[in-house]
């Protein structure tokens, strides 16, 4: 469940460019024509992107921090929590733009968003190597959430890359 290392990926030089294109797509692409998905992440997670890369394009980019007091350069919205940051997509101005909510990391948001109530899915790629990590998400409880044999856009399958074995995963949650 390792998700980091040196505030880069764990697997960091190597590169999983079909991977990324994979997020990319997933995460740029709203079910409502004209509408924008939303990624929010923690203050390390927009920092870890290269700064050509932010904001993420084609999606509106939420960074949470409790101690930075303006947006950073490049980012749509800050928001001081969590509650906060759906809070505000639940504002006039967002529901008419935003669809698709994407919460990209790190570690406690992940935590934090598996534990919401809200509908949610888990989009994982589960790499098929031992890395070292120093960052990690908790363990998918599976009494919570119900892995998909299949989910429409998603690869199903070994994949690939730079000799590097990886599978992509989709959990729902079964909660009520
Ligand atoms: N494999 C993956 O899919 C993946 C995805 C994302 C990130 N990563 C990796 O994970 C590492 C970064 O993740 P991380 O867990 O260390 O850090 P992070 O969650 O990205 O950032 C932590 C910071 O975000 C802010 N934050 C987080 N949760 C918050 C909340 N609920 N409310 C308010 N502020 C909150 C705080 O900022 P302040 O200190 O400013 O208050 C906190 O110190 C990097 O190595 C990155 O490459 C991997």
């Amino acid at each position: 469940m390792g998700i980091g290392k040196n505030g880069n990926l764990p697997w960091h030089p190597i590169r999983l460019s079909n991977e990324f294109k994979h997020f990319q797509k997933m995460t740029m692409t709203p079910s409502v024509e004209g509408k924008k998905n939303v990624v929010i992440m923690g203050r390390k997670t927009w920092f870890s992107i290269p700064k050509q890369n932010r904001p993420l394009k084609n999606r509106i980019n939420i960074v949470l921090s409790r101690e930075l007091k303006m947006v950073p350069e490049g980012a749509h919205y800050l928001a001081p929590d969590f509650t906060s940051a759906l809070n505000l997509l639940e504002t006039p101005e967002f529901e008419a733009q935003a669809d698709q909510v994407w919460v990209i990391g790190g570690s406690s948001l992940y935590k934090e968003a598996m534990e919401s109530s809200a509908p949610r899915r888990l989009f994982v790629t589960r790499i098929l190597k031992q890395f070292d990590c120093d960052t990690f998400i908790p363990n998918i409880d599976l009494d919570k959430f119900r892995l998909l044999p299949e989910f429409p856009g998603v690869q199903a399958g070994l994949q690939e890359e730079n000799g590097l074995q990886y599978v992509f995963e989709v959990y729902e949650c079964v909660e009520k």
